[in-house]
């Protein structure tokens, strides 16, 4: 069941429509008033083969198929585009329309795909509205940042025909990764200097956790192991504390290899202080040198492994990210790995919003920015996919 607001992005549905029954996908669209200001019903009867719906209450309508009949007809109803207005009134559980009343009718999964200006997608009362949808399980696709049609950029723009229809397809098929065990890294690590100080970076560990939602939700065994981080950590899954890279090291090397996954999104510092001092360091002179030694590199080992999991690396770059990225994974033998900028305006390290470049050795692909909760079930859907095709080839 495709529910259409009223947006500019309803044009997109019309894509979504094709691509649907292209994978053999019975699509029945449940148009608002204002949706059909953008687009006709009739490009959707006639991309979808069945009568368009629109009115509540209409004895022609009703008769051809109720509002009721229509929600226990549907195996999954995916809102696109998911207008605010429509997304506030779903949170508080109105129905004063048919697509409104049918939701919450439905018993299948709900998915919405927003779109909207980029600051009604950050005004805090969406913001709500989202979070009370998802806490009651409403799954959302997008949106993606870039530029928008009222003229401005950011998030806020509905996901393109064909993201939708892969989470659709992939998320209602089954779970990619079902019992699955796979072994995440998240966070920085900090390096003593003494007692007090440390060397670290500025990661923060959200992409690292919202990959380990992701996994979960695909139906993984998930073990994260975390850098220090202020992050609540998702429920219902092991975790270990650590602090430094060699304790992430010896957390994860070991245990890697009765993992089906391992997946590195930890920012591990390359180097420690040689020398750390028992006693806080006193100040002495105008300079002071600080002597580094390597850290094992914890991704390189576990793809030296003799049995060795499905091994997902990440590259942070500030330049010539696909190169670097590209060279990493070959040096390191990796399956796979994830190339994020760095050190910019949007994305990286502390930041809700990511976008990742994805190789392997004969494919790639560009996954655009978006909030990291949605880009790590993107990631973890490719993963699944390539795992899929290594233990089939
Ligand atoms: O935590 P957030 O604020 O959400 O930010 C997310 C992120 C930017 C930290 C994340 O997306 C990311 O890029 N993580 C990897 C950061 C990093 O250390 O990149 P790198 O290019 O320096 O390392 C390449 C790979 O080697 C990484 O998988 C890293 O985990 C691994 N590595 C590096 C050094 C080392 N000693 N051991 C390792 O395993």
């Amino acid at each position: 069941m495709l529910g259409v607001c009223g947006g500019i992005a309803a044009y997109k549905s019309a894509e979504l429509v094709r691509l649907l029954k292209k994978r053999g996908i019975e699509v029945r669209v449940v148009m608002t008033e204002s949706a059909k200001q953008f687009v006709t019903p009739l490009t959707f009867q006639a991309l979808s083969g069945n009568p368009v719906h629109s009115r509540l209450l209409d004895a022609d309508e009703e008769n051809a198929m109720g509002h009721i009949n229509l929600a226990r007809w549907a195996d999954a109803v995916v809102i696109a585009p998911a207008t605010a207005n429509m997304i506030a009134k779903l949170s508080c559980g109105l129905a004063d329309d048919l697509l409104s009343t049918l939701s919450l009718a439905a018993e299948c999964p709900i998915y919405l795909a927003p779109a909207m200006n980029q600051a009604m997608w950050r005004k805090a009362v969406t913001r709500e509205n989202i979070a009370r949808l998802q806490s009651h399980g409403v799954h959302l696709i997008g949106p993606e940042a870039g530029d928008q049609a009222c003229g401005e950029t950011g998030l806020g723009r509905m996901a393109e025909a064909e993201t939708i229809c892969a989470a659709l397809t992939e998320s209602t098929s089954d779970k990619p990764l079902l019992n699955k065990k796979v072994l995440i890294s998240a966070g920085p690590t900090r390096e003593a200097l003494d007692p007090v100080r440390y060397i670290s970076n500025r990661s923060s560990g959200k992409m690292g956790y919202a990959i380990a939602n992701a996994a979960k939700k695909a139906g993984a065994l998930v073990t994260l192991i975390s850098g220090p981080v202020n992050l609540q950590p998702p429920g219902d899954i092991e975790i270990v504390n650590v602090e430094s890279a060699e304790q992430m090291y010896d957390a994860i090397v070991p245990r890697a290899q009765d993992f089906d996954i391992y997946i590195g999104a930890a920012a591990v510092a390359d180097y420690r202080p040689a020398d750390v001092r028992a006693q806080k360091i006193k100040k002495q002179g105008e300079e002071s040198v600080i002597k580094l030694q390597r850290n094992p590199d914890i991704v390189a080992s576990v793809a030296a492994l003799e049995h060795k999991p499905f091994v997902v690396g990440f590259a942070a770059e500030t330049d010539d990210l696909e190169n670097y990225a590209k060279n990493k994974m070959l040096s390191k033998n990796l399956d796979m790995i994830a190339a994020n900028w760095v050190g910019g305006k949007q994305g990286g390290f502390d930041s809700d919003l990511n976008a990742l470049k994805v190789f392997w050795r004969h494919g790639q692909k560009d996954l655009a920015m978006t909030d990291k909760r949605h880009l790590a079930e993107q990631l973890i859907r490719l993963i699944a996919a390539r795992l899929n095709e290594k233990n089939t080839a």
